[in-house]
């Protein structure tokens, strides 16, 4: 049985072979085949991770010459389906990570391919893109080829291949490596790049003699000189990125809201009591700060206000972090209310003394749900908005076992974003990696305009902050005939209100294929996110059915597998549709975070219908 698999972009065009990243969309295309060289019927598996953030956009598996395409349909009822899956998932220990899974009977003599292709948009963070494909053939095979192709307009900064990842955890790599996987090729010009890899079945070997598990990671940056970002059209569509650098950091009023209960104890308070210690290093003298701990009571660190990160009252919140006991029920409710009660009103973006400005934020850590006090999601909601004013709220969901859904809609309510942290040795780094990526808050209240007239069916334009290293991005359709499209901006930056406006910038990108065609998919894909978050942020039913109504049609009219779309294949052992749900419930944001999860894994065997989980 000898097997190939193939990792990259797809050569029909010239084109295409340069491009798989085109300012930061993503198309990436997964090959695999299969050739039966047993006397014998064989069932082969064809296994993707993908990141949930991404949308399949192609399934097709060629068998005797013959293309058996999969079709992208409207998801009808599969909702029980759906659940059972995510269950299933969260078992496997996935993070922001999809399976997708196939498994067809070959028949003896026969080659197969298969072939998926899936796209998204890279967040940037911490001042760089990351694309992490998983390499996990299940074997050593002949022909392991990756192949990445990245242009940015405006230049690549840097470039780095991590070494490969062989399992989940932030800090690990294979045997300590800290070079490229040998057999790696980076070809780097001014506004392209290029990446290759394909290690010979030594070089596999080498790694592990089942062949590679691991993440093949690419980081970079992009150069973007103007203060008003990038602007691409491409008929009839816009996609606008907003990352001003160099901007002096604005200080925060921060309030760390830790649960205490009884769940906690053991490993995850060790982990987060090992967190709050780097973090509380790394606040800034301008910083204010505030810990509350929750239980059943909620215990607040210095009553009544923020206090300034000086080194003595940083040392003093470090003792108090080290003598934190978790015990008892999960009383959310109170916690949210004495964190708003901390929050100074002159802090607040909208008031006037700028001078003294501080950004306040909230930085919320469960790993349950509400278990005393006001349980109700509903009433914490309405109650934690009227009490929050101004402030952002980060929910930070510890383990399988918080309500994660409740933090999302906290934070959509709360100008914030939540996320999920896993649990596992390396949670005490993922909870500082979180932090790190809000501790430096450079702009509020950003409005990003575009002149009436020129653009419309535009994403979200007005954003609570932009922090250093993410960048925000905006997508939205143009009149016919616009050649320039006039960009302003508003936002409050450490001092003052700034104002800017510019209408040289877009750029127009010429000639057709995926390379041009980008904008257009992007803006469907960017819409279809907004939509799911959207209709997570309502609680009327009809809103929420129109809402599901409009991402349906999207996602059909783009051929995108999204949580209200599933993948229907035939497969040539049996050519019987089936309903494969692979769905997913994440989440973008613009701002500088977010993707959440739900891992799903996708599995079909023989003529049974496909179940996910099954197999
Ligand atoms: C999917 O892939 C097949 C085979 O590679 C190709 O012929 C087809 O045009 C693709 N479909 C879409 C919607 O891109
Ligand atoms: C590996 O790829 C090369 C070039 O694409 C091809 O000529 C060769 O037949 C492949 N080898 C196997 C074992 O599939
Ligand atoms: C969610 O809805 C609330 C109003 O209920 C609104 O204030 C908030 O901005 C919305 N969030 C997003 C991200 O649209
Ligand atoms: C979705 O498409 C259907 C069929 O084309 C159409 O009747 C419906 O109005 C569309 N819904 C929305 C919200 O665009």
């Amino acid at each position: 049985e000898a097997q190939t698999f193939s990792w990259g972009s797809k050569r029909k065009t010239p084109e295409l072979e340069w491009c798989s990243v085109v300012s930061r969309y993503t198309v990436t295309t997964v090959e695999s085949s299969v050739w039966n060289q047993l006397p014998i019927t064989k069932e082969a598996a064809f296994e993707v991770d993908l990141p949930s953030s991404a949308f399949i956009s192609n399934f097709t598996i060629t068998s005797n010459g013959k293309v058996y395409m999969a079709q992208v349909k409207e998801r009808a009822a599969a909702r029980k389906i759906y659940d059972a899956a995510k269950k299933q998932g969260k078992t496997a220990g996935l993070r922001e990570i999809e399976k997708f899974r196939v498994a067809v009977s070959v028949p003896s003599g026969t080659q197969m391919l298969f072939s998926l292709t899936y796209e998204e948009l890279l967040p940037r963070r911490l001042g760089r893109y990351e694309l992490s494909l998983g390499l996990r053939p299940g074997q050593l095979v002949q022909n392991l080829t990756v192949d990445v192709s990245i242009t940015e307009r405006t230049g690549i900064s840097f470039i780095r291949v991590l070494p490969l990842k062989t399992n989940r955890l932030l800090s690990n790599t294979a045997q300590g490596d800290t070079d490229a996987p040998s057999s790696t090729h980076v070809e780097q010009q001014a506004c392209c790049a290029r990446v290759h890899y394909s290690p010979t079945l030594q070089q596999q070997n080498s790694i592990s003699s089942k062949g590679l598990n691991a993440d093949f990671i690419i980081q970079y940056d992009v150069d973007l000189r103007d203060l008003l970002g990038e602007v691409q059209v491409y008929d009839g569509y816009f996609v606008h990125y907003f990352a001003p650098r160099g901007l002096p950091v604005v200080p925060k009023d921060v309030i760390f809201v830790i649960d205490v209960s009884g769940s906690m104890i053991g490993t995850k308070i060790k982990q987060t009591k090992q967190a709050m210690s780097t973090i509380l290093e790394d606040l800034r003298e301008g910083d204010h700060f505030n810990i509350i701990t929750f239980s059943d009571k909620v215990h607040t660190w210095k009553k009544g206000r923020t206090v300034r990160a000086t080194r003595q009252n940083v040392r003093d919140a470090k003792d108090f972090v080290k003598r934190i006991i978790a015990e008892g029920w999960t009383n959310i409710n109170a916690a949210l209310l004495s964190a708003a009660q901390l929050i100074s009103p002159s802090s607040s973006s909208s008031s006037n003394h700028l001078s003294s400005r501080r950004v306040p934020l909230v930085i919320f850590l469960t790993d349950g749900e509400a278990t005393i006090g006001v349980t109700a999601g509903d009433t914490i909601l309405s109650n934690a908005k009227k009490a929050l004013g101004s402030a952002s709220l980060f929910g930070l969901a510890f383990g399988d076992d918080a309500d994660f859904l409740l933090l999302k809609r906290l934070a959509l309510d709360n100008r914030g974003v939540a996320r999920m942290v896993y649990e596992d040795t390396d949670a005490a780094l993922q909870l500082k990696g979180f932090y790190d990526e809000v501790a430096s808050p450079l702009l509020s209240d950003i409005q990003l305009s575009y002149l009436d007239d020129q653009a419309f069916d535009i994403t979200r334009s007005l954003f609570p902050n932009y922090f250093q290293g993410s960048e925000l991005v905006v997508t939205g359709k143009v009149k016919p005939g616009v050649k320039d499209l006039k960009v302003s901006m508003s936002a409050i930056d450490s001092k003052k209100e700034v104002k800017f406006e510019n209408d040289v910038l877009a750029s127009h990108i010429k000639g057709n294929g995926r390379i041009s065609s980008f904008v257009h998919r992007l803006w469907a894909y960017f819409t279809i996110k907004e939509l799911l978050l959207a209709k997570l942020n309502t609680t009327d039913p009809a809103t929420q059915r129109l809402l599901a109504d409009k991402a349906t049609n999207l996602s059909l009219k783009y051929n995108f597998v999204t949580p209200f779309t599933s993948l229907v294949v035939v497969k040539p052992d049996a050519a019987e549709a089936a309903q494969t749900p692979t769905t997913t419930a994440a989440t973008i944001t613009t701002t500088a975070t977010t993707t959440a999860t739900t891992k799903i894994s996708v599995a079909g065997a023989g003529k049974k219908p496909f179940q996910p989980g099954g197999s």
